[in-house]
């Protein structure tokens, strides 16, 4: 039903006009966010299974070890309301709200989310797992504008941004979102922060590009999606898969290159691309925190940081900001 129900005009006009800005631009590149179709969103899941990719599963073990001393210190002795950017991460998401949920018996939980199908699974699920937890999604694309409602005495925001997903701004943008959450939040209130670390570049590369393909058809969706939902005739299986560590700009960067020389037809766009053979798409930059990187955006956006956790390996670290 999802596939054939008809988008939402202001929904298929922000991506009809994604894609030409992108396909018509050199070098050419599409955004992330047009991953996640149903498709792209099931093949992410799949995704955070892989033995490659230790983000999803070392994040975990931060919060199954340390998500009662993560939440102590982000309520300070008050109550705790807890929203979080982007819907994707409920299952991390549990761990910390199970904690919430000890310390103060019950929780109201506000995922948001520009999807109201990621927010209905997330909300289903917590709902139905965790009955201390009252669930309160709210459709809003927090890139744009980000609110939230003032607390009454005695309570306090916790804002969950995890799972990495900082990494798909550049540098000045993820400056700006944060700087917009702080606007958002009041002296007290606290912003949760996951970042992904930089490493060796062949834990890096592996994690972008596993044994089993299943990213590289993540980053071919792109191109069936766009087939379906603008009329386009890609070739997925004549583009090549290429993850690349960018080491002068510390991120991992995606790309979709062309085996052939070939054109392409996007007639929702009345557009004709011709690629050259080898020549690339470039569909996402996932950014690699250095050692105190992260501390100094908290600091730029307005957060005091107060505390740091990671795993055995620093791989991946979750950092606590204040509003003070
Ligand atoms: C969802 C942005 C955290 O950058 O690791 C996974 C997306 N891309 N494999 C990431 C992704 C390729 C992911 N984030």
């Amino acid at each position: 039903m999802a596939l054939t129900a008809p988008l939402p005009a202001a929904h298929s006009d922000r991506i009809a006009s994604a894609v030409r800005v992108g396909l018509t631009t050199h070098p050419r590149s599409l955004p992330p966010w047009l991953f996640y179709d149903e498709a792209g969103s099931h093949l992410f899941e799949q995704i955070t299974q892989l033995p490659e990719y230790y983000l999803t599963r070392t994040e975990r073990s931060i919060f199954a070890a340390h998500a009662t001393a993560i939440v102590t210190q982000a309520a300070g002795g008050e109550r705790l309301r807890v929203a979080e950017l982007g819907a994707g991460s409920a299952d991390k998401t549990r761990l910390l709200l199970g904690a919430v949920a000890a310390l103060q018996t019950s929780v109201l939980y506000e995922p948001v989310d520009v999807s109201a199908t990621a927010l209905d699974h997330a909300a289903q699920r917590i709902a139905q797992e965790m009955p201390s937890v009252t669930v309160a999604p709210r459709v809003m694309d927090y890139t744009h504008r980000f609110a939230l409602n003032t607390l009454p005495p005695g309570e306090r925001w916790l804002v969950l941004y995890i799972g990495s997903s900082i990494g798909n701004f550049e540098p000045d943008a993820a400056l700006r979102l944060l700087t917009q959450v702080r606007a958002a939040l009041r002296p007290g209130d606290t912003l949760l922060l996951g970042v992904d670390r930089v490493k060796d570049s062949a834990t890096l590369l592996a994690a972008y590009d596993d044994a089993a393909g299943v990213t590289a058809a993540f980053n071919r969706n792109l191109l069936v999606r766009l087939n379906r939902e603008l009329d386009a005739d890609f070739h997925p299986e004549t583009f090549a898969h290429r993850a690349v560590w960018n080491a002068t700009a510390s991120r991992i960067e995606m790309h979709l290159e062309s085996r052939v020389a070939q054109p392409v037809h996007i007639r929702a766009l009345d557009l004709t691309l011709y690629l050259a053979a080898g020549e690339r798409i470039h569909t996402e930059n996932s950014y690699k925190y250095q050692p105190g990187q992260a501390e100094a955006l908290l600091t730029h956006a307005g957060f005091h940081p107060e505390s740091i956790w990671t795993d055995p390996n620093a791989w991946l670290t979750v950092l606590l900001g204040r509003v003070v």
